[in-house]
């Protein structure tokens, strides 16, 4: 049996394709931050598709230690991991000044790219001893509306300026600048990732929001295809072969990341810090 983790697999894209790949045999593990949801989560892709081979581990993906704590977790019960998924993501329209987490770091930038990278090198060895491991990275297409973006390597915190959308596309930017640069440096691993189009999103999510906010996703919704169909490349990419390209549409088609993405003195940069902020040492430090 084959094994796959999937972050932030209790809603949305990440449970369809948590389901989808149950139901294709895969002993999946969700990583999710909410025990009642995570739960309830796993029993019904089990009940769905009968395969009683799925659980869930713990973790808020915006703390360094607790990526680490979920990684040691799943590294004591699996020696091998097949497909890391990593598909959560902090997008909240309502914040409106950096939160910063205890370690230090503002919780965007923590959640969507410090803990997929830090958790990508945590099961590095577990994916290579799997065979030629895979790991999932999820970008989005809003990245097509700002062709020419650029890595603010200096405000990847958000604290010279932040507004939660635009600090969310350098989020998703750097997360594929990092994934290029494993892709290259990570040997006996396959990275790739995932464009993830318009999906209808659960409203019931958003409460927080402001009305006129709710409105605009309301009407968004309208043009957005399912998450289930979305999922569909994430199984995809995650248990066929013969797609052996970097990022891939919702349609399954290879596509081009944003020109600066493949800037690979800024990747390096991009790593360099990422490693410094992930360590241990610099945490204790902190404390
Ligand atoms: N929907 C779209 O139109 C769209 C467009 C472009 C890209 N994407 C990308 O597609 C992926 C899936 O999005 P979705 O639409 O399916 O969103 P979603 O339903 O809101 O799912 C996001 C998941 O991430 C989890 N999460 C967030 N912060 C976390 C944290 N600190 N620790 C652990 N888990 C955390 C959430 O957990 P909780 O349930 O606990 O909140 C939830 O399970 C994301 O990477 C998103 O950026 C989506």
């Amino acid at each position: 049996m084959k094994n796959c983790i999937i972050t932030g697999a209790d809603s949305g894209i990440g449970y369809q394709a948590a389901r989808q790949i149950a139901a294709k045999g895969y002993h999946v593990t969700l990583i999710c931050r909410n025990e009642e949801r995570a739960a309830r989560a796993a029993s019904s892709i089990s009940e769905e598709t009968g395969n009683q081979q799925v659980g869930y581990l713990l973790a808020d993906l915006s703390s360094m230690a607790g990526v680490r704590r979920v990684a040691a977790r799943y590294l004591s019960l699996h020696k091998e991991l097949h497909v890391l998924i990593n598909n959560a993501a902090d997008f909240d329209l309502s914040v409106k000044k950096p939160a910063i987490t205890d370690e230090g770091m503002e919780k965007q930038f923590a959640t969507n790219v410090a803990a997929p990278y830090l958790i990508s090198i945590l099961m590095e060895d577990a994916l290579r001893r799997s065979g030629r491991g895979r790991i999932i990275n999820i970008s989005s297409q809003g990245l097509c509306v700002y062709p020419f973006i650029k890595l603010d390597i200096h405000n990847l915190d958000g604290r010279k300026h932040y507004r939660p959308a635009s600090t969310y596309y350098q989020n998703k930017l750097a997360l594929l600048m990092a994934s290029l640069y494993m892709r290259e440096h990570m040997e006996g691993v396959r990275i790739q990732a995932v464009r993830v189009t318009n999906v209808k999103v659960d409203l019931s999510r958003y409460d927080r929001l402001p009305a006129i906010m709710k409105k605009a996703y309301a009407i968004k919704s309208k043009f957005s295809i399912s998450p289930e169909a979305m999922a569909r490349i994430y199984t995809v990419l995650a248990t066929e072969n013969g797609y052996t390209g970097f990022l891939y549409n919702e349609k399954g088609r290879e596509v081009r990341a944003n020109r600066s993405a493949y800037d690979k003195e800024m990747q390096k940069r991009l790593i360099e810090i990422l490693k410094e902020r992930t360590t241990e040492k610099l945490r204790e430090r902190r404390e």
